[in-house]
């Protein structure tokens, strides 16, 4: 009975040993824990087979009521993608995510749109790509390049997603910045 015991115990400790290293290997959830924000990219192109995937991606986010809000507006024009963010290199795109409003005062659909931008952030890089949310050039998106991008005025970009091939040797866990650790900012109850 003892040897039972200690056979059962092993085998239990095994098991949740093995399914806990197996849920970090599981690829959705390596890519969500080990994303980062790529800063440096490679000149070579993203393909029309990872750019539709991408997209195919943020279509397929949640939104409140399914109102699916955001229109997607792929910059493969590099002129228009240095004007909109002025450090961007040969060989990415960007995806500018907008909807109709504002961009300020609809909490929702802006909820929305972000769920869609991390949508297609974290498929990129599923696919091995790198990919980084720029907020900073909206209000000049909004104020100067609309006409450029083809967004009507009653329309507001959101959020900018840039997309591109990763440089050899990136370390995604270095590249990283750190986070707060669970005990600082979970409470259970
Ligand atoms: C909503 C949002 C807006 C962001 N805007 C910018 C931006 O304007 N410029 C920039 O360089 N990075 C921007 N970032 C990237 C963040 O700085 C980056 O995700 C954060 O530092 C974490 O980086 P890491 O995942 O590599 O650790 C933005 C990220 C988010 C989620």
């Amino acid at each position: 009975m003892k040897k039972f015991t200690v056979f059962f115990g092993v085998f239990l400790v095994f098991c949740v040993f093995f399914l806990s290293a197996q849920n970090r290997n599981d690829p959705a959830i390596s890519t969500i824990l080990n994303h980062f924000a790529a800063r440096n990219y490679s000149s070579a192109t993203v393909t029309k087979a990872e750019l539709d995937l991408i997209i195919q991606a943020g279509i397929r986010a949640p939104s409140a009521r399914n109102g699916q809000p955001w229109h997607f507006t792929v910059v493969q024009n590099q002129a228009l993608a240095k004007k909109i963010i002025p450090q961007v290199t040969d060989g990415s795109i960007l995806i500018v995510v907008s909807a109709a409003g504002d961009g300020k005062t609809n909490g929702a659909v802006i909820l929305d749109c972000g769920l869609a931008v991390q949508s297609m952030y974290l498929a990129a890089q599923a696919l091995g790509l790198g990919s980084r949310i720029y907020t900073g050039p909206i209000d000049t998106i909004n104020k100067d390049f609309k006409k450029d991008l083809g967004l009507p005025d009653n329309v507001s970009a959101i959020a900018v997603i840039r997309i591109g091939r990763l440089p050899a040797n990136v370390d995604a866990v270095s590249s990283a910045s750190p986070r707060n650790s669970a005990d600082k900012i979970v409470t259970y109850k």
